[in-house]
């Protein structure tokens, strides 16, 4: 049965069994910040990979970067965030709270109750400022990226210089972002830290409608992939004066998340915005030579930007589960096979019965081969409490030697979704088990 997921269903489940924890713990932690379990890393990295085949290796109009999270002060100049990449900031008076203006309503403070305590407000900088090198001065200045794509923009003219690709193509990054929000929220929704994967796709500007278009039949495939409902999903149309600075059409992809609608990730037509402003700041040319023609351009950008952590979160929302077995509630992640971030758990029925533990070790390295960091070792408790323990985290099978396995050379596994059970040999075990 499905449930309406609530946000501390997720949040309780991500502690409880290893996915995500709280930036710092132990030091009473650091707001805006998460750090990945085991679970929770490999869930993460299932999704980066899968988006990394999907939209870069799957596609031979694409190329990779890894760019440096530190750039020259003058990237972020040149591209408008050191002077428009803001969000407007009010403090109560009262107690000295600061909040998001356009999140609270500002005639009353969220945290005091106190009325009227707000001012105007202030254009805060989202973008986490540090000097680069030993001297602390103006020239020193830079920033922690607060979007991946910048590194994008800047290796274009290299891409271009030692590819030479032909127009339309894309150049694709994942990595780390950083923003200091005013108010981090949602778990990790809204982080200080987080990370993104972006791709910039270069076109001829008069083909910048139907390059969009395909975009949003791409984002639609990866988000079917993802295992995330078509009825949660929302498409929404950015009004001009919501737009971010350089964008002429946004649209935003809202996922019904626990704490609301929301957006999951956006797609902008960032005209020539960026290459221009790179252009006119370094004084190089960005322009592309269309191959067999004497026209010069300089191309336009439609970009796809996707969060991880909200991705993630997405997944989370929708794989979770709760039904009752055996008289008991059952908490389960339906996660797809190919995120789940264990395929298979490997138990012996009996842990202090030497005969079965040598020949689950022997399944266990068999699958593993195969499966390299998906298989798990699980012989902590009675059969029941591990089943139980793998549903929680969505592990599609769990594979479990007993006696029979001995005489026979067949094993149980037993099904998350449905639990059923079924004997199968060993050497047929990785197939597909239930179809
Ligand atoms: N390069 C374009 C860009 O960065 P954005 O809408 O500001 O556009 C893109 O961010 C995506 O990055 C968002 O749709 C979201 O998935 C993710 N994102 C942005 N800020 C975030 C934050 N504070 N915490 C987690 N994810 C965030």
């Amino acid at each position: 049965m499905e449930k309406q997921v609530k946000l501390e269903d997720i949040v309780s489940l991500a502690k409880r069994r290893g996915f995500i924890f709280q930036g710092s713990e132990v030091y009473g932690g650091l707001s805006g910040t998460w750090d990945y379990g085991p679970l929770g890393l490999q869930l993460k990295k299932n999704i980066m990979n899968l988006w990394w085949k999907t939209f870069v290796d799957e596609r031979d109009d694409m190329y990779g970067v890894d760019a440096a999270i530190l750039m020259n002060q003058k990237v972020w100049q040149a591209s408008g965030h050191v002077d428009t990449f803001t969000d407007p900031l009010v403090e109560c008076s009262n107690c000295k709270g600061r909040f998001r203006a356009d999140k609270i309503d500002t005639s009353k403070c969220p945290t005091c109750g106190k009325e009227g305590t707000f001012g105007e407000p202030k254009q805060f900088n989202m973008m986490f400022k540090t000097n680069v090198g030993p001297v602390d001065d103006e020239s020193s200045i830079s920033y922690l990226r607060p979007e991946t794509a910048q590194g994008i923009f800047t290796n274009y003219k290299n891409v271009i210089d030692t590819f030479y690709p032909d127009l339309p193509f894309g150049i694709a990054q994942q990595g780390k972002a950083f923003r200091n929000e005013i108010s981090p929220r949602d778990f990790v929704f809204r982080s200080r830290e987080f990370e993104q994967m972006e791709v910039e796709y270069f076109v001829h500007p008069d083909k910048w409608e139907e390059a969009f278009e395909q975009w949003r039949k791409d984002i639609g495939a990866f988000l079917d992939q993802l295992g995330l409902p078509k009825d949660k999903i929302t498409e929404v149309e950015v009004p001009e004066n919501d737009r971010a600075h350089y964008s002429k059409r946004t649209i935003d992809y809202e996922f019904a998340f626990p704490h609301d609608n929301d957006e999951l990730l956006g797609l902008a037509y960032r005209t020539d915005f960026d290459l221009m402003n790179i252009q006119n700041a370094s004084g190089k040319s960005m322009e592309y030579r269309v191959k067999g023609t004497d026209e010069t351009l300089v191309p336009h950008v439609i970009e796809p930007s996707f969060g991880v952590e909200r991705a993630l979160m997405a997944v989370l929302t929708s794989a979770y589960r709760e039904d009752e077995q055996n008289g008991e509630k059952r908490i389960f992640l339906a996660l797809p096979e190919h995120l789940a971030p264990v395929k298979y758990a490997v138990s012996p029925l009996l842990k202090n019965k030497p005969e079965l533990v040598e020949k689950a070790r022997e399944v266990y390295a068999k699958l593993s081969k195969d499966n390299p960091g998906r298989v798990m070792w699980d012989d902590s408790g009675n059969i029941g409490k591990r089943y139980r323990r793998q549903d929680e985290i969505g592990t599609p099978y769990c594979v479990v030697i007993d006696f029979q396995t001995l005489e026979d050379g067949t094993v149980t596994i037993r099904e998350r979704d449905t639990t059923e059970q079924k004997r199968v040999e060993i050497s047929e075990m990785d197939e597909r088990l239930f179809n």
